[in-house]
């Protein structure tokens, strides 16, 4: 269990990295940070170019920036999207992703700039997860 104090700092860090986003096609910048184990907080940014399909979101960059520095294990999950008043989730790739560094009950919150939050899990976003054999 993450305490609530914990979640809530997560999510800030979230937001201060949303201010990093590299958007200048969409102006919709997206902050996501993740906890990892040791309580280590690793944020990543979407990160856009002009050609618009090579975009990276936010939570596949904090991802890959936390795997660069050795981390594997993850407590929890928080996106900030402070150019949308609701709260934004995770696109279908990112999920993918997001399935295969953490478990189903690893704690997810994303907000918007109104003052909705929303707690889920990786479960919730990504039901059905499957090819967990496929590790050699
Ligand atoms: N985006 C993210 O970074 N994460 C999400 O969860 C949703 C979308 C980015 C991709 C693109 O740069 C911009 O937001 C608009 O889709």
């Amino acid at each position: 269990m993450i305490d609530k104090n914990k979640m809530e700092n997560l999510l800030n860090e979230a937001k201060n990295a949303a201010l990093k986003a590299y958007a200048p096609y969409s102006n919709f910048r997206v902050g996501a940070a993740l906890l990892c184990e040791d309580g280590t907080v690793i944020t990543g940014v979407n990160v856009e170019n002009r050609s618009y399909g090579l975009t990276i979101c936010a939570e596949r960059s904090a991802v890959c920036s936390a795997v660069s520095k050795g981390y594997l294990r993850f407590n929890a999950l928080a996106i900030a999207a402070p150019d949308s008043v609701e709260p934004v989730g995770p696109c279908g790739a990112c999920r993918q992703v997001i399935g295969e560094f953490m478990p189903a009950d690893t704690p997810v919150r994303f907000a918007g700039s109104g003052g909705t939050e929303v707690n889920t899990t990786v479960g919730e976003l990504l039901p059905f997860d499957s090819l967990h054999d496929l590790k050699k």
